[in-house]
């Protein structure tokens, strides 16, 4: 197991489509052992393979409630409800955005043995879900945000009526 560099924005590798995981083998295990230390290493609750330089649709989240993994996710249902926070990244560090999300999202993913299988995510889970495979397709959370953060919004002081919400983990 390895921390990996997280590339930042400017590095090519955040504005490819990324390649599907074909192959479900130990460079894949890997890969998925790196990004979730990488991750919890930049206290970040996703990350996406193109941040550390892998074109593969490969994402890890923990959210607190447990890692986890997903190759070669896509959401196959949004919800209609929608919501509104803040949203930072690891590749964007010190800044933040607010951004508009489905309240639910319902993902169709493969484990890291290459099994088939559907997740529910809700609330800040399905924020981080619809943040995290944006990167497989070369999207940042600062082309679809409402508007940027200043400085002293980050630290904490955003009208209420602005953001719901206390989220504010970079992933
Ligand atoms: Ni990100």
């Amino acid at each position: 197991m390895a921390i990996r560099k997280i590339v930042k924005l400017g590095d090519d590798a955040l504005r490819k489509v990324c390649k599907k995981q074909e192959k479900f083998d130990l460079r894949l295990n890997v890969l998925l052992h790196d990004m979730a230390d990488t991750m919890y290493k930049a206290e970040g609750v996703g990350l996406a393979a193109p941040q550390v330089g892998i074109l593969r649709r490969v994402v890890v989240i923990d959210v607190g409630d447990g890692l986890v993994e997903l190759v070669n996710p896509e959401i196959i249902e949004r919800s209609e409800e929608i919501q509104c926070g803040r949203e930072g990244c690891l590749s964007l560090p010190g800044r933040q955005g607010v951004v508009t999300r489905p309240m639910r999202v319902k993902v169709r993913a493969q484990d890291r043995r290459g099994v088939p299988f559907e997740m529910e995510a809700e609330g800040f889970f399905a924020r981080a879900v619809c943040h995290e495979l944006d990167h497989l397709d070369g999207t940042l959370y600062i082309d679809v945000m409402e508007r940027e953060l200043s400085e002293e919004e980050i630290e904490g002081h955003i009208p209420e009526d602005d953001v719901e919400g206390e989220e504010d983990d970079e992933r």
